[in-house]
């Protein structure tokens, strides 16, 4: 008989009680220096029953933010503040691995250290791509951030580009430091490790452009120091394969997601994160992809983009995936696997307080039999 949603997977040598995992989920409410707060411990805690948790992106050095109240993980500070997120999330019975973020081009001056351009694999801007600052300074409680145009990017010179692979190591230690389960790699979404895989954002002649090999490299140097950090089996990395989300594009992208697992494979990650189109008449990711995917890496994969149980179970059943992300469920429905199980009806999410904000629409929503 084959597993179903709440059935018990291992993961890296972790146990987790069912396969709803609780993706990424920026929500903009660090504190000043961009450290996480104890709302933020209160948040993950409320949705500890979850198989796995999978924190916000988290920008692994200034240069990496592109977002105002985004938290990072380079300052002590901000590693002490995680560690009150993953003592919360234990104490609850959870566990929880940090998604590590640069996002390359998509970001504004005003967010830059020195008001800088910010940087990217080559200096191509992404018309109409937005993304959120915080232009009189108010800080998250005010929720006043203001989305705007991302600001032009200059290209990475060969050498910054070690600096960004030694960043992500940085990171990763200070994610272990911090009490985390794990990382996952941000290589979605059109962010920094996207804009190297894809050939549409990445026109450089050094080793890291050009041949798909070339184009690779990034991730494969990003993977292979973080996973010497954090161990092989306490690392995952998350791709957008077929979207052209936030400006990425590329020729052939089955062949170049293909060869990227297969790196992938080699190194040893625990699980592939693939986050799949999540607006509504997107077209479904073709399942010859799907068990592509499975015949050349070997390790877990999750799957993410406008679940429900019922196709959660179908993926799982199907062998496609391992776990199922539900994200916007989530925010909802801090018991959401509760709810999943049982069939009760879900509430319904405020995308006005999706980012930025304090705890309405966050730490607010109730949980069954809790007056929701
Ligand atoms: C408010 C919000 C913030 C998100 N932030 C991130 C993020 O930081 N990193 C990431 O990889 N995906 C992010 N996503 C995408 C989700 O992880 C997920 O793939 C998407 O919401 C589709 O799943 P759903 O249809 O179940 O919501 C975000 C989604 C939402 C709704």
């Amino acid at each position: 008989m084959s597993a179903g949603l709440f059935d018990p997977f291992t993961l890296g040598g972790l146990q987790l009680p069912n396969r709803v995992v609780m993706p990424p989920m920026t929500r903009a409410r660090a504190a000043a220096g961009e450290v996480p707060t104890r709302t933020m411990a209160d948040y993950y805690a409320q949705r500890a029953s979850a198989g796995l948790i999978v924190t916000e992106g988290i920008q692994v050095s200034p240069q990496g933010q592109g977002y105002a109240w985004t938290p990072g993980l380079h300052t002590p500070a901000q590693v002490a503040g995680w560690r009150g997120v993953t003592e919360a999330v234990h104490a609850a019975g959870g566990r929880i691995f940090a998604q590590l973020w640069h996002v390359g081009r998509l970001s504004h001056v005003t967010l830059q250290p020195s008001g800088a351009a910010p940087v990217a694999p080559s200096a191509l801007v992404a018309d109409g791509v937005q993304v959120f600052i915080d232009p009189h300074g108010l800080g998250a409680d005010a929720a006043a951030g203001q989305k705007v145009q991302h600001s032009a990017p200059r290209a990475l010179a060969t050498g910054e580009v070690e600096e960004i692979v030694a960043a992500f190591a940085r990171a990763a230690g200070n994610a272990m430091a911090a009490g985390f389960d794990g990382v996952e790699l941000h290589a979605a979404n059109g962010y920094l490790i996207h804009q190297f895989i894809d050939g549409g954002t990445n026109l450089r002649s050094d080793r890291y452009g050009g041949s798909l090999a070339n184009r690779l490299r990034f991730l494969d140097e990003v993977a292979r120091a973080v996973a010497a950090v954090a161990g092989p089996a306490r690392t995952g990395v998350r791709f957008s394969p077929l979207t052209t989300q936030q400006g990425t594009s590329d020729a052939t992208p089955q062949a170049t997601y293909l060869a990227a697992a297969r790196m992938l494979d080699r190194i040893g990650v625990a699980y592939l994160h693939i986050a799949e189109a999540d607006w509504d008449d997107a077209p479904p990711m073709p399942a010859a992809f799907k068990e592509a995917l499975r015949m050349v890496y070997g390790g877990a994969m999750i799957y993410a983009g406008h679940y429900d149980r019922a196709r959660a179970e179908d993926a799982i059943g199907r062998g496609w995936a391992d776990l199922v992300g539900f994200g916007r469920p989530f925010i909802a429905n801090p018991d959401l696997p509760l709810r999943l199980r049982s069939g009760v009806a879900l509430n319904g999410g405020d995308p006005s307080s999706y980012f930025g904000g304090g705890a309405r629409g966050y730490t607010d929503y109730p949980p069954q039999g809790g007056g929701g």
